[in-house]
């Protein structure tokens, strides 16, 4: 999208996202874990012992084996072993009065010195018995992970398919997953889909029924893990996508959150190079890393503030085009973001609502991933975020992969968004609804194409340019064009205006005082290609949640105890069909323009 977004707003979004994203952890997982009995699913599986599939010819996959039950107990096992001490003090209370701490956007200028090792520092100064506890738990769990096998023979008794996509499901999430599933099966994708159920949300069984249609099936935590473990696990929200994509079946799987919809066929991207180079893709947030130094320092990976190698996202342009390299390494530590210095973890931060990893070369960093998950609250995600936009699992899968070395492929090119102006009285401000995240295969190519360039022309790339500026420079510039096609867009993550209709109609959203609805993204955009995604979604909101043969599911069945509350959540979504259809052609015939004017279906009041 070739908007220009002014900072405000983009922080204005955030933090709405921020916020919806606490409170959805918080609802979501509000209820104590508890024990559960192990009952059949698919009327199929005993997992109280591990060779029960032997006995059902008719069970959907080879679930649990000897070697799967024995490989979740010791990780389980470790992962408790390498417990930090509990921490008994508030981030507030660690924090030196001048430490500056705040979001920063991947393309902002003048923030270099709230980057900096010596800002990062200040704002956080683990007591030593915390940091020397911290260390001793991490090395001992990296430890553990050089001694798992990870041999081919191994990993496919733990995992039986090859390929398939994973999401998590449960609550609104299933509602959401079965949107995102028939999003995908759009797209011409033929790959299976696993959701994942966590444990407090069994069961779904009719839910889980009628995705199978999809060649879609659920997973719950029983089917994957040992009794024993069951008993004392006790999951907390922001562990769950780390177990999911753990417990997941497939060898090579792409995560796609349920409120992420998939615009290209996804079975693609199994076969792209950027994967076969990598064997783990992810996705850009517009965030710069906050991350503290005393993380680095206790998981022994060095920085060396000699060695500046990159402006934020721009590693290739030669150093000397932006630094004259005149700075001591105090004035480096104290000037120069931490983050461009070897060693780091390069800029931006991640977007971790897509993933695409192939455990064949990269399980160890899942494993690590899960152990920053389980300590996260109590530690690794301050150490990670410091407290700024979207703290939570979103660093731990990159930081994990960049601990042990392992390869992955961070798309450069920055999310664009699927937006609106806020048409309703006394707002008129610019609402990210989604993100669009872009093509790794194609920013692959074009990061090459330019790699290639830059290298070829050292001495014009490589002389000091006064001018030169990382967001117009590099961002807008270099990343803008690179070839003649457009950016394609591979993924749609509607993770602000979800496509969840009580939620929407709480805080009414995308409709006037008055009822009449409007249209998320009224704008053509070459993401969509011609295809109205807002009439797709909610035709089927409307038929799973509202017509008169929903499709059960728990999150559904509670709703549905308030009649009045659910009666109007109903008119509202038919209202919003009705509203989309009407304003289907009209939005259509702007997707083919080929002029750079931007059209909009008009959202104004009265339309
Ligand atoms: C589960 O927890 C109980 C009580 O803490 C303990 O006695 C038991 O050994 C645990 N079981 C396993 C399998 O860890
Ligand atoms: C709009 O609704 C009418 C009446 O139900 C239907 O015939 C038509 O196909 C719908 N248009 C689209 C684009 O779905």
């Amino acid at each position: 999208m070739g908007i220009y977004r002014p900072r405000a707003a983009i922080r204005r979004l955030f933090l709405v996202v921020l916020i919806v994203v606490v409170l959805n952890v918080t609802v979501f997982f509000h209820e104590p874990t508890k024990n559960y009995i192990v009952d059949t699913y698919h009327g199929a599986l005993d997992t109280s012992r591990p060779d029960s599939q032997s006995s059902l010819p008719s069970a959907p996959k080879l679930d649990r084996t000897d070697a799967s039950d024995e490989f979740f107990k010791t990780l389980f096992a470790q992962l408790e072993g390498a417990a930090p001490m509990k921490r008994e003090f508030g981030w507030g209370d660690i924090k030196a009065k001048e430490c500056d701490m705040g979001d920063v956007g991947f393309d902002s200028n003048g923030r270099d010195e709230r980057l900096s090792y010596d800002n990062l520092a200040k704002c956080l100064q683990l007591p030593e018995s915390n940091y020397n506890s911290l260390k001793n738990g991490h090395e001992k769990f990296v430890k553990y992970l050089s001694t798992v096998d990870t041999s081919a023979s191994q990993l496919e008794q733990i995992y039986a398919t090859k390929r398939g996509i994973v999401t998590v499901g449960g609550r609104r999430y299933s509602l959401l997953s079965y949107l995102m599933i028939n999003m995908v099966r759009r797209s011409g994708s033929k790959l299976p889909i696993e959701v994942v159920i966590p444990p407090d949300d069994e069961p779904e069984t009719e839910f889980c029924e009628s995705i199978l249609q999809f060649n879609a099936r659920c997973i719950y935590f029983k089917d994957r893990l040992p009794t024993s473990l069951l008993a004392n696990l006790s999951v907390k929200s922001y562990q769950v996508k780390g177990i999911a994509l753990l417990l997941s079946s497939f060898q090579e799987f792409v995560l796609i959150d349920s409120d992420n919809m998939p615009l290209k066929n996804i079975d693609e991207v199994f076969d792209y190079n950027v994967f076969r180079d990598h064997g783990m893709v992810i996705w850009p947030d517009i965030w710069r890393r906050m991350t503290s130094p005393q993380f680095y320092q206790l998981a022994e990976v060095p920085i060396d503030f000699t060695k500046r190698v990159r402006n934020a996202g721009d590693e290739l342009s030669p150093v000397s085009r932006y630094d004259k390299l005149e700075n001591t390494v105090s004035e480096n530590k104290a000037k120069v973001p931490m983050h461009d210095f070897l060693g780091t973890l390069p800029d931006p931060t991640t977007e971790s609502g897509q993933m695409i990893v192939n455990k064949k070369t990269h399980l160890k960093m899942l494993l690590l991933a899960l152990y920053y998950n389980q300590y996260g609250p109590e530690y690794y995600y301050q150490l990670f975020s410091q407290g700024t936009s979207g703290q939570g699992d979103k660093e731990t899968f990159a930081m994990a992969a960049h601990i042990l070395k392992e390869p992955f492929y961070q798309v450069k090119k920055t999310f664009g968004f699927a937006a609106y102006m806020d048409p309703r009285e006394g707002k008129s401000e610019f609402q990210g609804a989604g993100l669009l995240q872009h093509d790794p295969e194609q920013d692959y190519r074009y990061w090459n194409i330019l790699k290639t360039e830059i290298e070829g022309q050292q001495e014009k790339y490589g002389t000091f340019d006064e001018d030169y500026h990382i967001k117009k420079t590099f961002y807008d510039k270099m990343l803008g064009k690179v070839g003649d096609q457009p950016r394609e867009h591979l993924f749609l993550h509607a993770s602000y205006h979800k496509y969840d209709p009580w939620n929407l109609y709480n805080e009414k959203n995308l409709m006037h005082s008055d009822g009449k609805q409007f249209r998320a993204y009224p704008c053509s955009s070459t993401a969509f290609k011609g295809f109205d995604v807002e009439l797709f979604l909610w035709e089927i909101v409307n038929k799973i949640v509202c017509s008169e043969n929903p499709v059960k599911m728990a999150y559904i069945d509670k709703l549905k105890e308030d009649t009045d509350k659910f009666k109007a959540v109903c008119q509202f979504t038919k209202d919003r069909v009705n509203h989309l259809n009407e304003t289907h052609d009209e939005y259509v015939s702007y997707m083919g323009a080929t002029s750079n004017e931007k059209h909009c279906v008009d959202i104004k009041r009265g339309h």
